[in-house]
């Protein structure tokens, strides 16, 4: 057991000990305490929520002997969540005084900035691109860049620059260092972390079976997973999580089985991570991933992260019951697995004991014939919180006629919900758009939706059924068995 963290920056390994450290906490995010540094100041604070951008830095982690750069932001990560990998600023960038990074230089030569604020967060960003992708197409700068605002140089010249820049298989002074990166990275054990400090405990326990029993040990502490969300509590409600169980290093956590009949989601695979794995068998989920916040966002977030909310807007969990995912909760005491739909029970409720965690979550393979969709209505079509959002599964039968429905709706109840009289309506009717208009007024039985910042009850009335519309206009020309 250690009580220091371990890093990398600036090529060199940096130890934080927090017993020693009169400033920082286990809950300092990376944000702040790089600006507490006088060289690394080039990192901006914009809205601390993961919104704007302006803190992205890149962190370099170590996968199977090579480097994986991931753009997050840094006001959303704990200091221990670094522990064990490089973090990369943009002061790192630059290759010597007199030559810049090709990001960098494309930056200036197409007058990608005006104030500067929002400068160093979007080169950031596009180093992560830089290094992971060749010749980007339009889709994914534009991917990359989601998670950056610029309220005044406009996006065509940012745009532009990342276009020009991202053309070189990532090479650059970093490749040619990496090899010593990683050594450096592989001399930090890969213990657990045990911070105590007279108003904190932070455990950042390396083994799922150390993890489990720091939660039947502390039953009420603070879990994280990816941050995303309960980083949130620190940055904008400024409240002292005094017992934190980080499950961040579990390495145990981080892998996806695939069988004949299910994928397993090891409850550590971050939504970047799984993305590429699930496209082809889960194409609903792949799709309502692409519009989740953003890559600094999804770089860190989870799958358990986002069903242990229980948000009604969580975007995942409708089509998750669409699905018939299943989550894998895990104690001391031992091991269970319940369906999503009950996993769910209340405004941010849940069926987990206050001594488990998310261990997996399920998903089994679609069978031949089933049909899947995922919607999501917001604001904007990126970076933004859900209106609505639904994830639907239809089983055609003989005759056009419709096997089985599901209907899972977020945003129109105080939990994502089924819509129970309109799948009993529609079950044994043939899939018309008769049958269909019929259905959508149930959607007044089973919801009685609020009026809030993000819709008024009607517009997420009408909106609901207008979804259903949508799935059978999708559908309705695909054959039926
Ligand atoms: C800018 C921004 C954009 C976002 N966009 C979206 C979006 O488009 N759609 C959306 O649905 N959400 C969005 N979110 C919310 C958040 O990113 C997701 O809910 C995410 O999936 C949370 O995952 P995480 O691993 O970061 O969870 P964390 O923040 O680490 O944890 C969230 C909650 O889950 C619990 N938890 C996490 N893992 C476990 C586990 N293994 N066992 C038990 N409990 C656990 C934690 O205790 C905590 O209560 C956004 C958040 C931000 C800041
Ligand atoms: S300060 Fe805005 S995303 Fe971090
Ligand atoms: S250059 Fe001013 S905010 Fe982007």
């Amino acid at each position: 057991m250690q009580t220091t963290i371990t890093f990398i920056l600036d090529d060199k390994i940096i130890s934080i000990d927090f017993g020693n450290s009169s400033k920082l906490t286990p809950t300092t995010t990376v944000l702040n305490y790089l600006r507490s540094l006088p060289a690394h100041k080039g990192v901006k604070e914009g809205c601390a929520e993961g919104d704007c951008g302006a803190c992205t830095v890149v962190i370099a982690e170590l996968i199977k002997n090579r480097l994986r750069y991931l753009a997050v932001d840094s006001c959303l990560v704990f200091l221990p969540m670094i522990h064990g990998k490089q973090l990369i600023t943009v002061e790192n960038l630059k290759i010597n005084s007199e030559h810049l990074h090709p990001v960098q230089q494309a930056m200036v030569d197409t007058d990608g900035s005006q104030c500067g604020f929002c400068t160093p967060g979007f080169i950031m960003s596009m180093f992560a691109l830089y290094k992971n992708h060749t010749n980007p197409t339009r889709a994914q700068i534009d991917d990359a860049l989601t998670g950056n605002l610029c309220r005044c140089t406009g996006y065509r010249p940012i745009i532009e620059a990342a276009a020009k820049s991202c053309i070189k298989n990532g090479m650059d002074h970093f490749t040619r260092d990496e090899s010593r990166i990683i050594e450096l990275l592989k001399s930090i054990p890969e213990e657990s972390v045990h911070i105590e400090t007279d108003r904190q405990r932070y455990y950042h326990p390396a083994s799922i079976s150390e993890a489990l029993e720091l939660k039947s040990k502390y039953p009420d502490a603070d879990v994280i997973n990816g941050a995303t969300d309960a980083a949130l509590r620190v940055t904008k409600k400024h409240a002292l999580l005094e017992t934190v169980i980080d499950l961040s290093g579990v390495t145990d956590l981080l892998y996806i089985d695939e069988s004949d009949t299910a994928f397993t989601i090891g409850a550590g695979i971050s939504l970047t991570g799984l993305m590429p794995r699930i496209k082809n068998d889960f194409g609903a989920l792949y799709s309502i991933l692409e519009v989740f916040g953003s890559q600094q966002i999804r770089n860190f977030a989870t799958l358990s992260g986002n069903l242990a909310t229980a948000s009604p807007i969580g975007d995942t969990l409708p089509v998750l019951i669409a699905y018939g995912a299943s989550v894998v909760l895990e104690s001391t005491r031992g091991k269970r697995e319940i369906p999503v739909e009950q996993f769910i029970t209340g405004y941010r409720e849940t069926a987990k004991e206050s001594d488990e965690l998310i261990t997996a979550v399920i998903l089994p393979k679609p069978a031949e014939g089933e049909i899947f969709r995922s919607y999501k209505i917001s604001k904007r079509k990126d970076l933004d919180i859900s209106t609505i959002s639904s994830g639907f599964k239809l089983v055609p039968g003989n005759d056009e006629k419709v096997e089985s429905i599901i209907l899972a709706y977020g945003g129109m109840a105080e939990k994502i919900k089924r819509a129970d009289t309109v799948e009993q309506f529609l079950t044994g009717k043939e899939w018309n758009r008769i049958t269909v208009e019929e259905a959508m007024q149930y959607i007044d039985d089973d919801f009685n939706p609020i009026s809030d910042v993000r819709g008024g009850a009607e517009m997420r009335r009408v909106a609901a059924k207008n979804l259903l519309l949508k799935f059978w206009v999708e559908t309705a020309s695909i054959e039926v068995v």
